[in-house]
């Protein structure tokens, strides 16, 4: 059912954990099944990811993608990091059952979160990237889990 780049990124997710005063933080939750996915990127002064951590609440589809979306933008500038979609993911892994398309869509939005954030923090504007939807942080208290 699941290639083996899923299976490799399953048992050995890379880049598991948080970065302490992260330049950008997202935190998003998947509609579809209520999972939930932090991102934390570290950027430098050229705009450039040099470091990228993630936690998830998900399922291995979604620890398999997110390990491999955290490859594919580690390294980029903030501006290309935004190529990195859950398609570009999904075929980085030689594919997902249909079932599991929607688990990708976590580590995308997530990273697009935490661009968000990196943006508003430091007062820049990302072409191309729009507000995220569903990055739960700031309305956290006020909704019922
Ligand atoms: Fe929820 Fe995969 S089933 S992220």
């Amino acid at each position: 059912m699941y290639s083996e780049k899923v299976m490799d990124h399953f048992q050995n997710p890379r880049n598991v954990g948080e970065i302490e005063d992260a330049s950008g933080i997202g935190t998003v939750g998947n509609a579809k099944c209520g999972d939930i996915m932090r991102i934390y990127l570290d950027v430098d002064e050229n705009q450039v990811i040099q470091d990228v951590k993630f936690k998830t609440f998900g399922c291995g589809a979604a620890v398999a993608t997110s390990s491999m979306a955290t490859e594919m933008v580690k390294g980029k500038t903030v501006n290309e990091a935004l190529t990195v979609t859950n398609k570009a993911v999904m075929e980085a892994l030689d594919g997902l059952p249909p079932v599991k398309v929607h688990c990708s869509l976590l580590a995308e939005e997530a990273i697009h979160a935490a661009l968000w954030d990196y943006a508003e923090k430091n007062h820049i504007k990302i072409e191309g990237l729009s507000k995220p939807k569903s990055d739960i942080s700031e309305h956290e208290e006020e909704e019922d889990y």
